[in-house]
């Protein structure tokens, strides 16, 4: 187990905190604040501890000037002052001699949150490329390292990664939550296990689908993951979304070949087409036209879907099973939800888009527990691991210690 957050001295220290709060936002207003409030239960602490806090986090990718106007933190930090109804300072200085003299000023139980820590990729890409000077200035400005940022521990930048490499590190509450429900599915899920993949980027997904197919007894399958393997099978998929890449195509053949007692397929659609918007149709997966889009699942899938949801002890969903925002096409995913939730099975849910609909659909509290992590999910769960986790030092285990 990585070094955590409780086992760690940090009273009166100077700590920097480093959280996702990669968040949507609209004219200043931010529209789902999870990532936000998971975090408080950490920060809460560290401010009983009587630290400084300093709080580091990306938002959206900055690759030219229009996205640094975009992508403030600003309205974040007046977001959190509230959550927290307490005083949040904020910075826009994120390399600067100046921060050293506004952290020195910081008084026991404060927050500093800086500006985007992105900001530092123009010019240089200075924090996607992990800058070792870059680092060392972020280290310096506190004594220990928290790192709670799991919706990005898949990346190894400076904020995340190089700090840890310069002063005393570990994880806080939010990290040591998803590691703990994660692992579950990592090690030891009780079977029969379920997953069900959807939803789009269906290349990043394949690595995910390879190692989710050894451990798990059915594979139900929506969305682009499904339409790719329709394809494969030789149906018309009309003008729906699915994988052109020929790796993609070639692994999602293999894993069809070798677990075809695994693998479920929907057997209708409710699909749109091209050329009129307003055109709604129910089809059986045979029937596709050239001109279709399929945009959810129909009855039929639903209660084939269901033979497996009744038997499992343990669900992972990641995607949705139709375009849940359109409500025409929002019946596939709201029922299947319905019949997961009903279940009797351990239900995680792990993707951005999967959590987001789980809590737009009147689902946050009916599931097991909802990953905060999109990419980071997803390769923690296939590979077991994630970047900026290597970097943290183990718990010493009490029996090593010279007592
Ligand atoms: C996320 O929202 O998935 C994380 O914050 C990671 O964001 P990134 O893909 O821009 O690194």
């Amino acid at each position: 187990m990585k070094k955590c957050l409780q086992n760690v001295n940090v009273k009166d220290k100077r700590v920097i905190l480093r959280v996702d709060y990669n968040v949507p936002i609209k004219n200043g207003k931010i529209l789902d604040d999870t990532k936000i409030r998971e975090t408080l239960e950490t920060i809460n602490y560290l401010v009983e501890e009587n630290c400084k806090i300093i709080l580091l986090s990306h938002l959206g990718k900055i690759k030219n000037k229009e996205d640094k106007e975009k992508y403030s933190l600003a309205p974040v930090a007046n977001h959190l002052k509230e959550l927290l109804q307490s005083e949040v300072y904020f910075t826009k200085e994120i390399m600067s001699e100046d921060l050293y003299a506004r952290v020195e000023q910081l008084k026991p139980k404060e927050i500093l949150m800086l500006e985007n820590t992105r900001f530092a990729d123009i010019p240089g890409k200075l924090e996607s490329s992990c800058d070792i000077q870059l680092s060392m200035f972020w280290a310096s400005l506190g004594e220990i390292f928290v790192n709670d940022a799991f919706g990005c521990a898949h990346r190894r930048h400076a904020s995340n990664y190089g700090i840890a490499k310069h002063i005393e590190s570990c994880i806080g509450f939010l990290m040591q939550r998803e590691l703990y429900s994660l692992n579950k599915l990592v090690q030891n899920p009780e079977h029969p296990f379920v997953v069900v993949m959807s939803g789009a980027k269906i290349d990043d997904k394949i690595e995910l689908l390879e190692k989710m197919i050894e451990k798990c007894d059915y594979l139900l399958c929506g969305g682009g993951i499904a339409n790719t393997c329709l394809r494969a099978l030789n149906f018309d998929i009309g003008q729906s979304l699915a994988s052109f890449n020929p790796m993609t195509i070639s692994k999602i053949q293999k894993i069809m070949l070798n677990n075809q007692e695994k693998i479920m397929l929907p057997l209708d659609a409710i699909v749109g087409t091209t050329y009129d918007e307003n055109y709604v149709k129910y089809k059986l997966i045979d029937q596709i036209d050239d001109n279709d889009i399929i945009l959810d699942v129909g009855l039929k899938t639903l209660e084939k879907y269901k033979t497996a949801i009744n038997e499992a002890k343990t669900i992972f969903l990641n995607g949705t099973l139709g375009l849940y925002e359109d409500v025409r096409f929002a019946n596939g995913t709201k029922e299947f939800f319905k019949m997961v939730t009903n279940s009797n099975a351990i239900t995680i849910v792990g993707g951005g888009d999967s959590a987001s609909a789980a809590r737009n659909l009147g689902y946050e509290n009916k599931f097991t527990y909802i990953s905060s992590g999109g990419g980071a999910t997803i390769d923690y769960l296939g590979t077991g691991t994630l970047i900026a986790l290597d970097i943290i030092p183990e718990e010493v285990a009490i029996e090593t210690l010279d007592l």
